[in-house]
């Protein structure tokens, strides 16, 4: 609802000149810290779950864990990390993305995901979408349909909607607050 996303939306704090200046860094721990606007986020997501018929929820390392954790849990299907690389130790599948400066790996579980496995990906924020295309393309590698991706803050004037959406497939890609 909007009362929701305006919530939502009250309790991401700007912080200016973070992580250096010139850039406002979205501060979600005010929200996290509210447990109102924590257990709407939750059940807003854990919908999103359901509605788009999600058996597995991934959640992408660090603050992506915070965020779909409790979704997988509300909607009662299971959780899969997504983690930055050397962190897993069974099996793994690996994917690089880039970064501003330079570029970064992430890895999961293979036997997480099935062909059965139908996912919705969680993190905090959409801002260049490099992130969240590695994820979809490890989730495809793994043998897993990708429901969709769902976002709290997309961060509009960065674009990675446009990078995500050719990974993406016509899987749809939900946004709670966009700036
Ligand atoms: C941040 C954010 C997203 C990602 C978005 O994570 O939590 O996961 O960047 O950026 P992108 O769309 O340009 O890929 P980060 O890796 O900085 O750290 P975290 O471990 O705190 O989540
Ligand atoms: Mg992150």
């Amino acid at each position: 609802t909007e009362e929701a996303r305006a919530l939502l939306a009250d309790r991401i704090h700007d912080v200016p000149d973070y992580p250096k200046p010139g850039v406002v860094f979205k501060d979600i721990t005010p929200l996290l810290a509210d447990p109102t606007a924590f257990a709407t986020l939750t059940d807003v997501l854990a919908g999103a779950v359901a509605r788009h018929g999600a058996t597995k929820v991934v959640g992408l390392e660090a603050r992506g864990f915070i965020l779909a954790a409790p979704a997988a849990v509300r909607a009662g299907v299971g959780f899969v990390p997504v983690r930055k690389a050397g962190k897993l130790p069974g099996a793994t599948l690996a994917q690089a993305y880039e970064l501003e400066y330079g570029s970064a790996e992430i890895e999961v579980h293979a036997e997480d995901l099935t062909p059965e496995d139908r996912v919705l990906v969680i993190d905090d924020v959409l801002a260049t979408g490099g992130t969240a295309e590695a994820s979809v393309q490890l989730i495809r590698r793994a043998g897993a349909r990708v429901a969709g991706v769902a976002m709290l803050l997309e961060l509009g004037f960065l674009d990675g909607r446009a990078k995500l959406e050719p990974a993406l497939a016509g899987a749809p890609l939900e946004s709670l607050v966009t700036v």
